[in-house]
């Protein structure tokens, strides 16, 4: 019997790529000029899309593919795939989640201190081999002990509010209910009201229909322009214009943004902006942890085309 057909969305590292090519006829959809040629010619023999979490598999690519049973997704979101056309055809989902939780949270951390200390701008200071001749770096304000805020307070806004526990945060978070697992921490009912009593609001929300423009003009208002918007989440949950417009216009202090609308191609504004901290969605992006996403990738497949249970279905 042949191999499964397997279609790849997205490139992946070596240590995936060699595994899955040895166990699937892997279609390399991401090289094609032509992609609707490209998928009517694979069409008939692909059973399974592998697909990357910012990518995923829109209803155009799912309804190309009249065999296919299941879409793998490297990547905790899966906001990128249609579900409602993967569901009406019975096509499990899976994704990639627990593996990454504490590199999404370390890296949020990571932005945040960057960001308020000016870290990157003081890179330059010293690089710029004219120290001695610029002087003394500005003074930055203080991250400690300030009031932090987590809209979304899953796997991911879970650690990293545990991390700014260590620095003796004031905590608050803002989900569709209070959580039991987080007692010490603060449950604000609404995203404004937990902006207006944020410095640091960080956006740890899983991407739906639902949650799309949830950080608007209001919330980044009520942060202000002393407050600082992370967000390791996806770009969706934030009202784009209207956070560049608050960072143009001093309405809102800064930003540490590791996703972006139609990223990798981001809207040049931004460019301009020396109160936002620019990062290229890589807060999974560790090898230990890319490589435990592969393997998950890969296991789900596997397990599928085995007819056993899925690791970590979405669907
Ligand atoms: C990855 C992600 O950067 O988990 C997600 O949803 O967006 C990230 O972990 C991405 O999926 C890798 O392509």
């Amino acid at each position: 019997m042949g191999k499964i057909g397997i279609l790849q969305v997205g490139p992946y590292p070596a240590w995936d790529e060699e595994p899955l090519n040895a166990e699937f006829e892997m279609h390399r959809y991401f090289e094609a000029d032509d992609k609707p040629a490209f998928l009517t010619g694979c069409a008939g023999s692909v059973r399974g899309i592998a697909t990357r979490g910012e990518m995923g598999a829109d209803r155009t690519m799912i309804e190309a593919l009249p065999n296919l049973e299941i879409i793998s997704v490297y990547g905790v979101g899966f906001d990128a795939v249609d579900l409602d056309a993967a569901r009406e055809r019975g096509i499990r989902v899976t994704n990639t989640p627990d593996v990454l939780t504490k590199d999404v949270a370390d890296l949020g951390i990571a932005m945040m201190l960057a960001q308020a200390r000016g870290m990157i701008a003081a890179e330059a200071w010293v690089r710029s081999g004219n120290w001695a001749g610029r002087g003394l770096y500005p003074l930055k304000s203080r991250v400690h002990g300030k009031r932090a805020g987590i809209l979304g307070l899953g796997r991911i806004g879970f650690e990293v509010g545990k991390r700014l526990s260590g620095f003796d945060m004031d905590i608050a978070y803002c989900d569709i209910a209070a959580r039991d697992f987080a007692p010490d921490w603060t449950f604000i009912d609404t995203p404004v009201a937990l902006a207006e009593r944020s410095d640091f609001l960080f956006v740890t929300l899983a991407a739906s229909a639902e949650t799309r423009h949830i950080v608007g003009k209001g919330v980044i208002a009520a942060l202000g322009p002393d407050g600082m918007l992370i967000n390791i989440s996806r770009a969706s949950n934030v009202d784009e214009e209207a956070l560049l417009d608050a960072l143009e216009s001093g309405v809102l202090g800064s930003a540490a943004l590791d996703v972006f609308e139609g990223e990798p191609e981001i809207n040049p504004r931004f460019l301009k902006l020396d109160n936002v901290l620019l990062q290229p969605h890589h807060a999974s992006g560790t090898v230990e942890t890319r490589k435990a996403m592969g393997k998950l990738v890969r296991d789900n497949l596997t397990a599928h085309f085995a007819g056993r249970e899925l690791l970590t279905p979405v669907l």
